[in-house]
């Protein structure tokens, strides 16, 4: 493939000494289509980032990562990606991402960009080559294609599904026009799964990760990277479960969590470690916490994300489990651990940790709320107060763990899932390949930054999913005046939490079975009361709490900061 020519020196790099920047850094998703749209096309885009720089530094973030930005149909929301190194024509050029690397690194920001190696788009040049070449050519070999099955062939090759529904496997027609081999995609047929036991695949993604570190990226989360090596002939013999728990248990299914799959890493480390500092990678692995810790190692991506906490209840005990092995398994590896609530991918908490009782994650365990709304669940029924209350109690409790928090578009907001969006507008695979679920398309809708005008402040003509009235109140600039808003939280947070952040350790202290109460180097103390009933809080200062505090007593469903480098006793009674 040949590189776009666009000059790679324009964007400065931060030469910060510190290699460790990232590993308690606050780390800030932007869906790019959905974050600001600068030209009035009703996409967001690249400039549309750089204006809003100065809101990011506000925020005190201390990274932003940028889902996929490339050439894309938006099969899969650019998850689909035809070109590595390129921008899509609809969000800027590469001129215009130098552009934002600099205002980033201007503003000491960091920038992580998403590398796909799971899968290309059937738009990408590749897999133009691979149909338009013969069965058992090179072109084909850097995809998983294979005869299918009955006499014919017009039977999958096996009975493998997508993750998004559906079949695994899409048939083509040959070059003469006659039906031909199958293909394997786990995820939409747009997204034709690369085979990586082909040097092509290797060499290529090793040529991605430096052109976009020459261009300043300072690292990179990698998509499905628990996916990319597959043993297609156990595959054919299964039945292998599709229980998520099963399928990840082992790590001897033949599509996930390969222990071959670290092999690549080793070699794009090698690539990380020829810049200055290091290029950081973090892992999508959606895998239990013993088997994260490969991913996380320092000759491997370096560090991991764990969905734990996003995939909890609202409750004290699953938390600090939780908190306890992630730190246990971060230990091991050297890396630090990593701590999300929302994503492009999921409910967003604020309205998860609202869900009516007996629907999913609120007041119980063993349900998955996560996937309540994506099932069609009614968003009226959603407690939104509750919600909201009970997510800034957990956000605070998450920035005060060691690690990184990385945090999604909106979040500082307090925004809602948004929950009707009409059928022809639904953009997710996921709606459209399964009969039973409404998608992602709810946490992806362009963000409110004005109460009133075109696409509330998103950019000056219409939004590419359509923005629910009650948006005006979440707006940016509602917020931005307002001293007891989600966003003025997030902000105190993330700047106190830079001040205060020190050791990577944490000790907990002694509390009531539905309090956590833990203390870092320093005196800072966090206390999170899960139950309904207040709670006394220690002596000290207190520096910030989810909702206000009286009378030293923190209410339920709330999270408070308390300095007092004297005390290390139990004292939340
Ligand atoms: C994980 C991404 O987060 C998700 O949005 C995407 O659909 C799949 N990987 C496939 O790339």
């Amino acid at each position: 493939m040949i590189d776009n020519q666009t000059s790679a020196q324009a964007a400065p790099t931060l030469e910060k000494k510190d290699a460790d920047w990232w590993r308690q850094a606050s780390v800030y998703q932007i869906y790019p289509r959905s974050f600001a749209d600068s030209n009035g096309d009703g996409i967001g885009d690249l400039p549309g980032i750089t204006n809003r720089v100065p809101y990011l530094k506000e925020l005190g973030v201390e990274a932003v990562w940028l889902s996929p930005f490339y050439p894309s149909a938006l099969a899969d929301g650019g998850y689909d990606v035809d070109d590595y190194r390129d921008v899509d024509p609809s969000i800027g050029t590469l001129e215009d991402f130098n552009q934002m690397v600099a205002a980033l690194h201007t503003a000491e920001i960091r920038i992580i960009t998403d590398v796909v190696p799971n899968h290309t788009s059937n738009r990408h040049k590749w897999f133009e080559e691979a149909i338009a070449a013969p069965k058992g050519s090179p072109a084909r070999d850097r995809y998983i294609f294979q005869d299918g099955q009955g006499e014919r062939g017009d039977l999958p090759p096996n009975e493998w599904t997508s993750l998004f529904g559906g079949s695994a496997w899409e048939r083509i027609t040959e070059p003469d026009g006659t039906p031909g081999q199958w293909y394997f995609h786990l995820f939409a047929k747009e997204q034709p799964d690369l085979n990586w036991d082909n040097s092509d695949v290797h060499e290529d993604f090793l040529r991605t990760l430096r052109f976009w570190s020459d261009r300043g990226v300072d690292g990179f989360r990698v998509d499905v990277a628990h996916g990319l090596k597959k043993d297609m002939d156990a595959a054919q013999e299964g039945p292998w479960t599709t229980d998520p728990d099963e399928i990840f248990a082992h790590g001897e299914h033949p599509l996930w969590d390969r222990d071959e799959v670290h092999a690549i890493y080793a070699d794009w480390r090698k690539v990380f470690n020829e810049y200055n500092p290091p290029r950081m990678a973090v892992a999508e692995v959606w895998v239990p916490a013993h088997r994260v810790a490969r991913y996380a190692s320092p000759n491997g991506l370096g560090q991991a994300f764990n969905f734990d906490l996003l995939k909890a209840d609202f409750d004290a005990a699953q938390f600090r489990k939780i908190i306890t092995t992630n730190l246990a398994f971060a230990a091991e590896t050297r890396a630090s651990s990593t701590w999300v609530f929302s994503n492009h991918d999921v409910v967003r908490h604020a309205t998860r940790y609202g869900l009516p009782k007996g629907t999913g994650r609120r007041n119980e365990k063993g349900t998955d709320g996560i996937d309540w709304l994506f099932a069609g669940g009614d968003p009226a029924e959603v407690d939104a107060a509750l919600g909201l209350r009970r997510a800034k109690a957990a956000s605070l409790l998450m920035f005060a763990l060691p690690g990184s928090a990385y945090l999604y578009q909106g979040e500082e907001l307090g925004l809602q899932e948004v929950g009707q969006i009409p059928q022809a507008d639904r953009q997710d695979p996921i709606f459209y390949r399964n009969a039973t679920e409404v998608g992602r398309d709810g946490c992806r809708v362009p963000l409110p930054w004005k109460p009133h005008g075109p696409s509330y402040g998103f950019g000056s003509a219409g939004a590419h999913l359509p923005q629910p009235e009650w948006f005006a109140n979440y707006a940016v600039s509602v917020q931005s005046t307002d001293p007891d808003s989600t966003l003025s939280l997030y902000r105190a947070a993330l700047s106190l939490r830079r001040r205060l952040q020190g050791e990577e350790s944490l000790e907990w202290l002694k509390s009531r079975d539905e309090v956590l109460h833990f203390v870092r180097p320093g005196g800072w103390h966090t206390i999170a009361n899960f139950g309904t009933s207040p709670v006394e809080l220690p002596a000290g200062e207190v520096l910030l709490a989810s909702i206000p505090v009286s009378d030293g007593k923190l209410p339920g469903e709330a999270t408070a900061w308390v300095l007092n480098s004297t005390l290390n006793v139990d004292c939340t009674s």
